[in-house]
């Protein structure tokens, strides 16, 4: 039944804007008009703006901005990433529903995504508010076969994946803050969760938990996060940059056909690659940063990133440290903390 429906939205988007008629939708389908009929309205239930007219059959006006299967799996151009995508209304959090998922299952690139997250998970035990149809909320199971210490370049991989999807849908230029929070202007617009489950040389699955805020306005921030967060919508409106109308799912499209080829890279060995680009589009490198090691207070000039991911900083008092991601809380660039 939702295959039959599925394919009549296919079939009405070829024709988007124009009539198909009823005779043509039943006989490609081998379906009554009846059946055409109960089938267009679910879609119409589920947003899509559908003109229904005796004479002339089916027009599709308008598609709705959903995360559903459906919507990120048309053009997806991806083998591994979203092989399998699990779409739901409301979770506590895409990452616990991402590793009961990879418990049951050897797959990977399976995506987790939710409209709305009760209990939305940021890294060092920070909340994270997710709102239901504001921005996108998921999780990717992934298995690589590299060593666990290794695997931080996977959340570099996803920051880079994320700049260049908002870079390609709207035009906006997000900068990486290491190592995961992505930036426009002087805000946070995402944030990246990667949580592991590894052995002493092995890794069993990664869960790379990804949050982008796309549509909130400025109020439908809690208070306490409007100086520091931002969404792409009131990024644009607040500097007043018009950006082209977009859908979460085409965002999310470019988002995982880039993580692929990162992911890709990543397990042939080039995480060099990875690294390089990443360096194109960091603000951490250059500046000055002030962290915070087991309650000790740390200052210094980021000067570079390992090839694991770490970041090296000369600290004033001029010794040398890598800092993992987990441990720290970085301040200093942009004034920010998050
Ligand atoms: C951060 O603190 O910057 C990381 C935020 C990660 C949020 C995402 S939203 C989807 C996934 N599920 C969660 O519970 N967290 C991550």
């Amino acid at each position: 039944m939702e295959g039959v429906k599925y394919n009549i939205l296919r079939k009405l988007k070829k024709s988007m804007g124009r009539y198909v008629s009823g005779e043509e939708i039943g006989k490609t389908m081998g379906i009554s008009r009846t059946a055409i009929w109960k089938h267009v309205n679910e879609l119409k239930k589920a947003g899509y703006a559908i003109d229904s007219s005796q004479r002339n059959g089916y027009k599709l006006v308008s598609i709705p901005d959903v995360l559903s299967s459906e919507e990120i799996k048309s053009n997806l151009d991806t083998k591994i990433m979203g092989k399998r995508i699990l779409c739901f209304d409301e979770v506590d959090s895409t990452n616990n529903v991402a590793k009961k998922t990879a418990s049951e299952s050897n797959d990977e690139g399976i995506v987790i995504i939710a409209e709305t997250q009760t209990a939305g998970k940021g890294r060092l035990a920070r909340e994270w508010v997710s709102p239901g149809g504001k921005g996108i909320w998921m999780s990717i199971i992934l298995r690589p076969a590299i060593p666990p210490y290794e695997v931080q370049v996977i959340t570099l991989a996803a920051s880079i994946a994320v700049i260049a999807a908002i870079k390609q849908v709207t035009g906006l230029k997000a900068g990486i803050k290491w190592p995961n929070d992505i930036i426009l202007g002087e805000k946070k617009v995402c944030g990246i969760l990667l949580e592991m489950s590894t052995e002493v040389d092995r890794v069993n699955h990664v869960i790379v938990g990804i949050g982008i805020n796309v549509h909130q306005d400025n109020a439908d921030f809690p208070e306490k996060l409007r100086d520091t967060a931002v969404s792409i919508r009131s990024y644009a409106l607040d500097k007043g940059i018009t950006i082209p109308a977009f859908k979460r799912s085409e965002l999310l499209r470019v988002l995982l056909s880039e993580l692929e080829r990162l992911y890709e890279s990543i397990c042939c060995g080039n995480t060099a690659a990875v690294i390089e680009e990443w360096k194109q589009h960091n603000i951490t490198l250059g500046r000055e940063v002030r962290f915070v090691i087991k309650d000790r207070q740390h200052a210094g000039t980021a000067i570079d990133i390992t090839p694991e991911g770490k970041l090296v900083v000369c600290c004033n008092d001029g010794r040398r440290m890598e800092l993992i991601s987990g441990e720290v809380s970085i301040r200093g660039v942009l004034g920010h903390q998050w």
